[in-house]
């Protein structure tokens, strides 16, 4: 058995890329290891550092993590910000964090360019953060997508430092999981890149999404005119469709369209009906299961306690071995 450790910002609601990059391992992963799933909402005060929806979207994850299927009877399920342990470990952790690999993190590059008003040292140091909340589990293995490769190389390069710093092996070395296979990375609907909340009205689906919603968006999906003779490479936007299908699809209806394309005879439109419906049916359950939880605030109220009550537990124990380590008097 290892320590899992993963966690999704709360700065909106969950979407396939979420559900499909890191979600569906937590769900599998939940029942064989010592799993911690968290919201990471001080990660979420770094590009959202006032919102009226805060708390709320806080309780949104937790109700699409337990909607999707996350036990808090098998797993610790826990909001960061309620694990003060965390935040000590940051501080002690940047210490050995360097500036400059801080600021050639390809993430915190992105974010300057996109908040350019609003780049704060929580931003710089967001991968310190990220660090502090596996290695407080002593975790091995983290379930996220492709895009998050970057930030656990940093996470073992802080936590290797570290060991190396004390001369002790306080930390193992985590690494992104995903049961042997390549890290995922789900497309958008806008035709390139991945899907997140922060591309764009229209580029990801929600777990919540209604029907007509989902539609909407997939009908809107970009593409382009059409392959102009058989056996052709797919461009971007339709190789992204394509890997949408493969999520949500059957074999046959994959096959259906693949055999369309190599024969020229495809219709987008057919095939973004077809996409827009399985998608239906994947969220449909989902969305229903939110409402649910959602209303029991009680149940909610209960899960927060109890995750907060045993990640703490795991967190002190670390916390006392590394202040000890350093040379703290107690
Ligand atoms: P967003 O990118 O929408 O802001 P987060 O950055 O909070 O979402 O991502 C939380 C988790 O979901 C991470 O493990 C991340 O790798 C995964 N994830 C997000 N978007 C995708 C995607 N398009 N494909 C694969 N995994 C994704
Ligand atoms: N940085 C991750 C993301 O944007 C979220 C995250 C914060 C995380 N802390 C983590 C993921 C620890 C895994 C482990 O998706």
């Amino acid at each position: 058995m290892e320590t899992v450790v993963s966690g999704i910002r709360s700065t909106g609601n969950l979407h396939l890329g979420n559900y499909f990059g890191a979600i569906r391992n937590f769900i599998k992963m939940q029942h064989e290891h010592r799993c911690f799933f968290f919201i990471a909402d001080l990660h979420a005060l770094t590009t959202h550092p006032k919102s009226d929806q805060f708390k709320q979207s806080v309780r949104n994850v937790l109700v699409e993590y337990l909607a999707a299927g996350i036990d808090p009877k098998a797993c610790t399920i826990y909001i960061q910000s309620d694990v003060p342990e965390i935040s000590e470990l940051y501080l002690l952790m940047n210490m050995v964090a360097y500036v400059g690999e801080l600021e050639r993190c390809t993430s915190f590059k992105e974010k300057i360019r996109k908040h350019p008003d609003n780049i704060n040292a929580g931003l710089l140091t967001y991968p310190v953060l990220m660090a502090a909340d596996i290695i407080i589990h002593k975790a091995s293995k983290v379930p996220v997508g492709k895009d998050q490769e970057q930030h656990l190389e940093m996470a073992r390069n802080f936590a290797n430092r570290f060991n190396h710093l004390y001369g002790k092996e306080v930390f193992p070395e985590p690494y992104a999981y995903n049961f042997g296979e390549a890290l995922v990375k789900v497309p958008g609907l806008d035709g390139s890149g991945k899907m997140g909340k922060s591309e764009g009205e229209g580029n990801a689906v929600f777990l919540n999404d209604s029907p007509e919603v989902i539609r909407k968006k997939v009908m809107k999906a970009v593409t382009d005119s059409g392959p102009s003779a058989p056996n052709q490479e797919k461009p971007e936007a339709i190789r992204n469709l394509f890997n949408l299908m493969e999520l949500v699809s059957s074999k046959d209806t994959i096959e259906h369209f693949e055999t369309q394309w190599d024969q020229c005879s495809i219709r987008y439109g057919d095939l973004k009906k077809q996409l827009a419906e399985d998608m239906v049916t994947f969220c449909a359950p989902l969305r229903e299961k939110i409402a649910e939880i959602g209303a029991n605030e009680s149940y909610l109220n209960a899960v927060i306690e109890e995750g907060a009550a045993k990640a703490r537990a795991s967190a002190r124990k670390t916390l006392d071995e590394v202040r000890a380590v350093i040379g703290f008097a107690r």
